[in-house]
């Protein structure tokens, strides 16, 4: 059987350091799908759709990484899936106790489907997604931190792209 694992979250957008866990993990399972949570109760900087593009187009080198959407229960998501496992990256200590806790709860909800954390590499201890939209909102340069599809579209959304500056 096919060793297939859910990597879920928000990718409100995807970084460099998601797509190091997508190659990484790719190296211990068949399959990884790369699931967004519907969550219409929740406000993100890029809709469904976007997010989904970004992925797809960010992980298209990846023979082996689906992308999709699921909403309710993730073990439920992850059992239609006929997934064995989910996939989280670890940064420093703050992710810690949340992911913990989910871990828990999963397991409590779910005891088929264990979830694997894999330590993101030193590289992208510090990235993630709310810090450099925070960065860009402000003009930061996040050169390296994102691929450059989703440095564009950042830019976009926040009005700093030169093709969406109006002259004159
Ligand atoms: O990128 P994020 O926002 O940290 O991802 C969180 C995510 C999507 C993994 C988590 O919110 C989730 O799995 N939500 C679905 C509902 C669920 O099953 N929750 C787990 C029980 S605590």
């Amino acid at each position: 059987m096919p060793k297939v694992a859910i990597y879920p979250g928000s990718f409100d957008p995807v970084t460099n350091g998601h797509i190091d866990i997508v190659e990484r993990g790719l190296k211990l399972f068949d399959k990884i799908i790369v699931s967004i949570l519907y969550n219409p109760k929740k406000e993100y900087l890029f809709s469904l759709e976007e997010r989904m593009e970004m992925l797809k187009d960010c992980l298209k080198k990846f023979k082996n990484a689906e992308i999709d959407s699921f909403d309710g229960l993730l073990v439920d998501y992850a059992a239609s899936r006929k997934a064995q496992a989910i996939l989280r990256g670890l940064r420093a200590m703050s992710d810690f106790e949340y992911e913990f806790q989910m871990a828990l709860m999963n397991r409590r909800l779910n005891r088929e489907v264990q979830t694997v954390f894999l330590m993101t590499g030193l590289r992208w201890i510090f990235t993630s997604s709310s810090i450099i939209k925070e960065a860009v909102q402000f003009g930061g340069n996040i050169d390296g931190m994102v691929p450059a599809l989703v440095q564009k579209k950042l830019k976009q959304k926040f009005a700093l792209a030169p093709e969406s500056q109006q002259s004159g």
